[in-house]
């Protein structure tokens, strides 16, 4: 019984506007994988990491993930897919037989917690087959049709750039939680899922954006636990700089 934790890295991170894919640009001197694998490795719930690497960068990734003291387990690095879905099948493609629990995990999450891996394979090995971190959402969400909104017709000609969306309906916000990872499953579920959702992974459009969103399609069961401030997406300039405060604050 041991537990893989797959580290999606291969992303170009073009949002950031960085030369560098974004799981190599540094937050306090290091790169944005190695805080999260040196945070999978600290959580002591983790025997082996697998992570994914942009093109033609896998050695550039090996180098700086495995000669670091503090990434504790062994780790494996693999190209990535032209989706994070196709990037975490290839990652799931070199579990190891004894692998009976996987923890997906994002680069772009650089300061999820041990604790907040420890709880995730402690809700998996309590027996939920697949389980994701999530917090209470504090904006009001709305649904939006981008087809509706042409049918309206314009007083005059829409300011170039001005998108204009109709309003679906607004979901009790009591009821959303803001999903992050890692997200864990039961092994043999989570091969499944992929298993199932594989022709999807080909095309941005289609592909899964996590892992819970295919187990879902299967009609199983996804569990959610608390999650955390600190595992915030980093995608832009200003999350970056968030990020900077709260490592100030909690090394
Ligand atoms: O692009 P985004 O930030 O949503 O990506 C989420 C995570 O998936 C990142 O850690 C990114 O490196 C990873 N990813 C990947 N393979 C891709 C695209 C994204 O491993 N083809």
């Amino acid at each position: 019984m041991t537990t893989l934790a797959i580290l999606t890295a291969a992303g170009s991170g073009t949002r950031l506007g960085r030369a560098l894919p974004k799981a190599l640009v540094e937050l306090g001197g290091s790169p944005l994988v190695l805080h999260a694998a040196r945070r999978l490795a600290a959580s002591g719930a983790v025997d082996r990491i697998v992570v994914t690497a942009p093109p033609g960068l896998a050695a550039a990734v090996s180098d700086v993930v495995t000669a670091d003291a503090h990434v504790t387990c062994p780790v494996r690095v693999v190209d990535g897919g032209a989706t994070r879905q196709a990037s975490v099948a290839a990652g799931l493609a070199l579990a190891a037989p004894e692998d009976d629990v996987v923890l997906v995990h994002d680069a772009a999450r650089p300061l999820a917690s041990p604790e907040l891996v420890r709880r995730v394979v402690a809700a998996v090995r309590a027996g939920h087959p697949a389980v994701v971190p999530g917090l209470p959402v504090t904006d009001t969400i709305k649904r939006v049709s981008p087809a509706l909104a042409s049918r309206a017709p314009a007083a005059r000609p829409a300011p170039p750039g001005l998108v204009v969306e109709r309003v679906v309906d607004t979901p009790d916000r009591a009821l959303l939680r803001a999903v992050q990872t890692p997200q864990g499953f039961d092994r043999a579920l989570l091969e499944r899922a992929h298993a199932a959702g594989a022709a999807r992974a080909a095309v941005e459009d289609l592909a899964a954006t996590d892992d819970a969103g295919l187990v879902e399609a299967l009609g199983e069961p996804v569990h959610v636990v608390a999650g955390e401030e600190s595992a915030m997406k980093i995608t832009t300039e200003p999350d970056l700089a968030l990020a900077r405060l709260l490592l100030e604050e909690r090394p």
